[in-house]
């Protein structure tokens, strides 16, 4: 076979060594602009995992690669004065140059033709080979050249990075966070040979122009750089190889093949260097693409098994990368953590590594946390420690004005649609009280409606009747009598979304026949055929209001502990939030400020009316993932208005404000709101969405993302959730009376 690789950096290379090895046949030609010599960058890194792979693939150059490694286990973090390290992390790093050097003596042994100082303007002169590889960087030429096919997407970020040198050696993968005059500075620095590092700066925009590194040569930046980072470098210099100041971008591209053309490395994909992996993702790519030609002749057949083999694996850690990312751009929002949740949230800021993972690598890291974060939980809810344990974070008290939550798991609200005429019955008795038994800290009732009207569907439950007082407070007392947790209620009107049918038989979508009048900010329909609502007037706003009043003091007669707002969802009070559903022109409508007006009214009468010793939620939509709708800045002002208004904790959710919404669901994947809105804002959140392990739990929690973790389709699945992750945690959660025998009990399932 026939094959010409356009590029020559790590991806060709090594993917010449191996079709090479497979096939001494297979005439393999690298077209190379520069001279291998002449590499950017300083050193790359691999982790122990990626090592594994490598020296599956092909041990000889593994052995070599080795032979330049420098080993570290450790992560320091230096933060606010203090160095924190985190150890159990098993990279290895080696200069480009050695790799390269490496790579490329391999690739002539072994017979693979390499053509330095060949620049392809046009890849199209090659496709007359069996297999023409773009293997030519993120700036790939032979990517532009068949844009068509591969439909690449490129993303600039805004943060600005320069790729430096030192001679330090760095004993770590070492993190600096510092702040000058101009603004907060971050370095990675790694070392990847004996007195060599790589040592990168990165800042906003904002920071970088203040400090005039916008007109600053190479020269310049490496003074900057070394004045401003003289005492870290410990007398050592920075070192330049075509250091310029860049902005990230990630590459993504539709397809990666087109005919016998195929894309690998950063000309496929590009991922933060954060997470360490251009290299490795270059030579995994390299690796699958060799694998794919050995098992198929047929050139089209195996680029499809690359691509199907690779892409999840790429866009997995695109995924991690884009988080991690976006973390850096936002540091700032961090910097007044503790130094310890500073540090947990650093390490487990793109999802991969969690509480758990981190106790395996470093359980006495972990263990630091969880004492330091049960510490201060201790001390803000006021509470006793009555075990030796410490408690995972998960199983740490909290507080809300009077309110004391022994642990930090949520039940989530969540529609039975078997009431009838409002009323909760024994359907909901045994749905809620199972939830409490099951050891959650609290135990949200569904959205409750505060008027017949204001119901979704006819079976959801209401606060409006007297009857309703009475059935929610058998409830509310069984939960008391048989349970360690609390129980809250969440008070809502379905708005334009009323009326409609139960959700197995069609959510959102009309009631067939028996509809009622509803009504919402404006007179929009939720689907075009849906009913169209009547825009409030402001009698309207008073009857609702009204009755909002009511059932907060109907469900304080009943005994709830904790009252939440439905301001979320599409419903009623989110429709005058969402400029997509609020086209009012009065007082009400408009700027975020008038939107937010009538919510907050309801907001204030209901304060009044619940008693000041127990605590408030309100429930938002964060995002509305449609064009035009909220984004999670203004949610940011929702909750800072929520507060100025003393709402306690906002539980934050996103979506369903418009049927077009495009949702971006992954797991955790409206965490990174409630994060935002508590460390900008200063209110206390409840995050939800997806959260599904303990793991996940205790790592949000530890993290500092949000104070009470919501699970809701986990909790419809497994009722006894909390139980389990005690039991898997070791941590002894007490079980009710009845059924003390399991105290001594295991489960064998
Ligand atoms: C400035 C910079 C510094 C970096 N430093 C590091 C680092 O220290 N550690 C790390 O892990 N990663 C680093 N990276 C990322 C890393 O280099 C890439 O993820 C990785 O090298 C991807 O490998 P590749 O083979 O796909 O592409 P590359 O390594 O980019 O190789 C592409 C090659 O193609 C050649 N080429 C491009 N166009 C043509 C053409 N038309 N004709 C002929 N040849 C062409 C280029 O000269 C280059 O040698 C750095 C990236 C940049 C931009
Ligand atoms: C059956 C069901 C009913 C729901 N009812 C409500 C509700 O009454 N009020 C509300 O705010 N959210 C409601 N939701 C949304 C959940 O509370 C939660 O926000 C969502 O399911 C995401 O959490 P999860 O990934 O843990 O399931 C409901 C979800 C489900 C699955």
């Amino acid at each position: 076979m026939k094959i010409v690789t356009i590029g020559g950096g790590p991806a060709a290379l090594y993917f010449g060594i191996l079709v090479k090895q497979a096939d001494s046949g297979h005439e393999v030609t690298i077209l190379e602009r520069n001279r291998l010599e002449d590499t950017f960058g300083f050193g790359v890194v691999f982790s122990d995992a990626t090592q594994n792979n490598l020296a599956a693939a092909d041990p000889a150059t593994y052995a070599a690669m080795a032979s330049h490694f420098a080993h570290w286990d450790n992560i320091d973090i230096h933060y606010r004065g203090h160095v924190i390290t985190s150890s159990g992390h098993g990279f290895s790093g080696l200069s480009r140059q050695a790799l390269l050097g490496v790579l490329g003596r391999r690739c002539k042994e072994l017979g693979v033709c390499i053509e330095v100082g060949t620049e392809v303007p046009d890849p199209e002169v090659y496709t007359d080979a069996d297999l023409v590889v773009g293997a030519d960087g993120f700036n790939s030429t032979v990517r532009e050249r068949y844009a068509r096919h591969f439909q690449p997407s490129v993303d600039e970020r805004p943060n600005r990075f320069v790729w430096l040198g030192t001679t330090r050696p760095f004993p770590a993968f070492t993190f600096y966070f510092k702040r000058d005059k101009h603004g907060l500075w971050r370095v990675h620095a790694y070392q990847y040979e004996p007195g060599r590092s790589t040592f990168i700066v990165e800042a906003t925009e904002a920071t970088w122009r203040k400090a005039g590194l916008d007109k600053a040569t190479e020269h310049q930046t490496v003074e900057f750089c070394e004045t401003l980072f003289k005492e870290e470098l410990q007398g050592h210099r920075l070192l330049k190889n075509r250091s310029l100041w860049r902005n990230f971008v990630t590459v993504r591209n539709a397809a990666w093949s087109h005919g016998n053309v195929v894309l690998v490395g950063d000309a496929a994909h590009t991922a933060h260097f954060s997470v360490g992996s251009g290299t490795k993702l270059a030579i995994e790519d390299a690796i699958a693409l060799a694998g794919a030609l050995r098992r198929h002749p047929d050139v089209r057949t195996a680029l499809t098994e690359y691509e199907a083999e690779r892409r999840p694996a790429v866009e997995s850690l695109q995924r991690a990368a884009q988080v991690s990312l976006q973390w850096f751009e936002d540091t700032e929002r961090y910097m007044s953590l503790e130094p310890p949740q500073f540090a947990f949230n650093l390490l487990t800021r793109s999802l991969r590594i969690t509480h758990d993972n981190l106790k395996v690598r470093d359980p006495k890291f972990v263990e630091s946390i969880d004492e330091w974060y049960a510490d201060k939980a201790f001390i803000q809810a006021n509470a006793a420690r009555h075990t030796p344990h410490v408690p995972p974070p998960m199983f740490t008290p909290f507080k809300l004005r009077d309110l004391v939550l022994s642990n930090r798991v949520v039940v989530s609200p969540m529609c039975q649609y078997v009431a009838e005429d409002g009323m909760p019955n024994e359907w909901h008795l045994v749905h809620l009280g199972s939830r409490a038994i099951g050891g959650a800290g609290l135990v949200f009732s569904e959205m409750t409606d505060v008027s017949r009207e204001g119901r979704i569907s006819p079976g959801c439950t209401g606060m409006y009747k007297p009857e309703h007082v009475t059935a929610w407070k058998r409830i509310v007392d069984f939960v008391h009598v048989n349970s360690g947790a609390k129980i809250a209620m969440q008070l809502g009107h379905a708005g334009r979304k009323a009326s409609t049918q139960r959700m197995w038989e069609g959510m959102d979508e009309p009631l067939k026949g028996g509809n009622w009048p509803i009504i919402s900010a404006s007179p929009l329909p939720y689907f075009p055929y849906s009913q169209v609502p009547k825009e409030m007037t402001r009698a309207d706003m008073d009857e609702v209001k009204y009755d909002f009043v009511h059932a907060a003091q109907m469900s304080n007669d009943a005994g709830f502990d904790l009252l939440e707002l439905h301001f979320a969802h599409g419903y009623l009070l989110a429709s005058f939030i969402s400029p997509l559903t609020n086209q009012r022109t009065d007082a009400y409508g408009g700027s975020l400020e008038n939107r937010m007006r009538f919510p907050l009214e309801v907001f204030d009468a209901v304060r009044g009316a619940w008693p000041h010793h127990k605590p408030m939620s309100v429930r938002i939509s964060a995002v509305d993932w449609a064009p035009g709708g909220m984004q999670p800045a203004d949610s940011v002002e929702v909750a800072r208005l929520l507060k100025q208004h003393e709402c306690d904790i906002t539980d934050v959710s996103a979506g369903q404000t418009v049927a077009e919404a495009k949702p971006q669901y992954g797991r955790q994947y409206q965490t990174p709101f409630a994060d935002r809105i508590r460390h900008e804002v200063g209110i206390a959140t409840m995050a939800v969405g997806n959260i599904s392990s303990y793991q996940d739990v205790n790592t949000i929690l530890a993290a500092g993302r949000a104070d009470l973790c919501v699970l809701a389709r986990a909790h419809l699945w497994d009722p006894y959730w909390t139980r389990h992750a005690a039991y898997e945690q070791g941590y002894p959660l007490v079980w009710p009376d009845p059924y003390a025998t399991l105290n001594r009990y295991k489960p064998r399932l």
